[in-house]
């Protein structure tokens, strides 16, 4: 399969383009600074590296660069200083996720490509009741209103039930929600359609079991057709 991974270089987004490599799959990145990948990963055949960054790409250029995808996996998200959190751009998520979903649909595939979008568990799903507690409510609201990242974790899964929805023709979409990220290897994992427990007492999540999940929705038509259309919760299973 063919896939394009945005946000590639990333803690998570490496983790993802390694992961497809390493099952034999076809990979395009798009990445600001290709120099953070090794000299060994950047000599793999089946690797193809767009230098720039996503949003200044043409929509010529991203049409080209999502022909033939199987999927598209955005794992982007800002970098965490001054800059990153409250320069531009502010919506890059979301703007992304727009931007290569037209592209997507300009192509008019035959088959839906599988848009998958990493988020956090912190952006609520509109489509079921989950309950949130008082000092969640009043933390998401200032987050909503003071970071502008959490805004565009938000704007960007909206995108996704409220523009592209269920019925497109050429899209479907899973918007993926870790917990609380963590760097460690592969491990048992749980996937739930809502948070168990509060945001606020979130359990780990290894970015490499997010790529993991990333992947088997990529490969497996059945870890496909139970959470496409939705926003499963990831987070390591408990000991
Ligand atoms: N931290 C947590 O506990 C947590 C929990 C749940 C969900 N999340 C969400 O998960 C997502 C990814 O997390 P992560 O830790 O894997 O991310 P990360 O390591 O910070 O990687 C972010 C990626 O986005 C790219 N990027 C940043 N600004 C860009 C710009 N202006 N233009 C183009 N590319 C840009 C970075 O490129 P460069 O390498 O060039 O900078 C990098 O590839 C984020 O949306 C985050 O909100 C985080």
């Amino acid at each position: 399969m063919t896939i394009l991974v945005v946000g590639a270089t990333g803690m998570t987004g490496r983790l993802v383009v390694e992961q497809l490599l390493e099952k034999g799959h076809e990979v395009r990145v798009i990445v600001r600074s290709p120099d953070k990948y090794s000299a060994e990963i950047l000599k793999n055949p089946s690797l193809a590296v767009v230098e720039a960054a996503i949003l200044d790409l043409s929509d010529e250029a991203l049409a080209d660069l999502v022909a033939d995808c199987h999927a598209v996996v955005s794992c982007l998200g800002h970098v965490m200083d001054f800059r990153g959190v409250f320069g531009k751009p502010r919506r890059l998520c979301t703007d992304a996720a727009q931007r290569l979903c037209s592209a997507i649909e300009k192509n008019n595939p035959r088959e839906p490509t599988k848009f998958i979008l990493m988020n956090t568990v912190g952006v609520k799903n509109p489509q079921c009741d989950e309950p949130r507690t008082w000092i969640e409510r009043g933390l998401l609201f200032l987050l909503r209103y003071t970071l502008p990242p959490h805004k565009d974790n938000e704007t960007a899964a909206e995108h996704l039930h409220e523009n592209i929805g269920k019925n497109s023709h050429h899209i479907e979409w899973c918007s993926v929600r870790p917990d609380s990220l963590i760097d460690a290897e592969i491990s048992p994992y749980e996937i739930e359609k809502s948070p168990v427990t509060g945001i606020l007492s979130g359990r780990p999540t290894s970015r490499a079991n997010v790529a993991s999940f990333m992947v088997e929705l990529i490969e497996n038509v059945n870890v496909w057709s139970d959470w496409k259309f939705q926003m499963p919760v990831i987070m390591n299973a408990e000991e």
